[in-house]
């Protein structure tokens, strides 16, 4: 009996034991991460690129940190907090502050960063490439194989493509949609090249349900639902891009996180997620607080209760949000990131070749009913 329970009270402390680990991200190898992308990825980036006003350097950008430091929250992003699952004892720094420790990782995103385009005093995803290829000598080859990439990019240009097209038909938006996944395949092929292997891709959220679009696009209360076409069209092309250079390219590891629906989820069941507000944005101007957040000349509305809003300005989450999506990249189940989470990513061993893909949810949601429909037949016919 008394040795039952100390084998218990091992159980029990090895178990406790082996999730403050976990939190901690101690038993990880110690591996680095690099962000590219957009505003949503960028850790400060924007004003080593412009002499412009950025506005995100300014309060209320940081309020929940007291610390507006460029990045597009009321305080830490994404990226920050898988640095600190991964036990990287600091935030992500952006790869062009001066000066910067760059030896676990660093931040090539810039806000306004396109797929294509040459986007105004940013980079599009292939030029921050070439910038990682020019500073790639501060990382060793096979630091950077074992190494996390996050993506998350293209809100830049289909909302570029809707302003300036607004009228395309189904055959202009198949042939843009197109023309940018074949160049983000691309870029991430030629990230490949320079020795990343492990990829973490983000699909687009619902574009139009963005406070900022509804606000521009004066829908009130609803999505613009061309935006969310366009991402929609957009993120059923990533999973089978990502299989096939899996399955084409030795070494080449990858999950999708479905960020779509992880949004979409938390717009129309806000209340179950703990988001009080999620068609207007905490801080800014307009039907939908959407604009002019941080810039001096608007005296910014800020909302009294950060964390009870899923967007801080009119595209960005907060920083609870944010931390709640890092959570589910890290550790969700397979209907969120698939075909494995950032934890997997990374004790995945190098160079062996993947043995699950990304599948489309929709196609595995048929498999499932064709599954019971069967279990029903077999039980009928006893
Ligand atoms: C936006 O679209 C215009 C016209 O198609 C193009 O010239 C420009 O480069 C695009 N900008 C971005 C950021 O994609
Ligand atoms: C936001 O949603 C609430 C609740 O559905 C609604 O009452 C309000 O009018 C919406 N705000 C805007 C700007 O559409």
């Amino acid at each position: 009996m008394a040795s039952e329970c100390s084998l218990l009270g091992v159980i029990l402390v090895f178990t406790l034991f082996r999730d403050l680990v976990t939190v901690s991200g101690q038993n990880i190898p110690a591996v680095g991460l690099f962000s590219f992308g957009d505003s949503n990825f960028d850790a400060g980036n924007r004003k080593f690129l412009t002499k412009a006003t950025v506005a995100q350097n300014f309060w209320p950008y940081g309020k929940s940190r007291d610390d507006p430091n460029g990045k597009f929250s009321d305080g830490k992003i994404v990226p920050d907090f898988i640095a600190k699952f991964m036990g990287i004892p600091h935030d992500l720094p952006p790869a062009f502050k001066p000066g910067a420790d760059l030896s676990r990782g660093a931040s090539f995103a810039v806000g306004s960063a396109s797929i294509l385009g040459s986007p105004k005093e940013s980079l599009t995803l292939n030029q921050q490439v070439k910038k990682f290829n020019q500073m790639i000598s501060n990382w060793k080859e096979d630091y950077i194989q074992k190494s996390v990439f996050m993506i998350q990019i293209g809100t830049e240009d289909y909302y570029n493509f809707t302003k300036n097209n607004p009228n395309a038909d189904i055959s202009a938006q198949q042939a843009f949609v197109i023309s940018v996944t074949n160049r983000l395949k691309n870029d991430i092929g030629l990230l490949y090249s320079s020795g990343a292997s492990k990829f973490v891709i983000q699909t687009l959220p619902p574009l139009g349900c963005l406070p900022i679009m509804r606000q521009e696009f004066n829908t009130g209360n609803d999505c613009y639902e061309k935006l969310n076409d366009l991402a929609k069209q957009h993120n059923a092309k990533i999973g089978p891009i990502m299989n096939e250079m899996a399955k084409t390219k030795q070494g080449f590891h990858f999950t999708v996180f479905d960020f779509y629906n992880v949004i979409l989820r938390r717009t129309q069941s806000n209340m179950n997620y703990r988001f009080s507000f999620t068609n207007i944005s905490c801080c800014g101007i307009g039907t939908h607080n959407a604009y002019g957040c941080g810039l001096p000349n608007v005296h910014s509305k800020l909302c009294e209760y950060q964390r009870s809003y899923l967007y801080f300005d009119g595209r960005h989450n907060t920083e609870k949000a944010q931390e709640s999506f890092a959570h589910l990249l890290f550790g969700a189940d397979p209907n969120v990131i698939q075909p494995m989470t950032i934890r997997e990513l990374i004790v995945y061993p190098l160079d062996d070749p993947m043995r699950e893909f990304w599948e489309d949810p929709m196609e595995k949601k048929l498999s499932l009913v064709q599954n019971v429909v069967h279990d029903f037949d077999a039980s009928g016919s006893m």
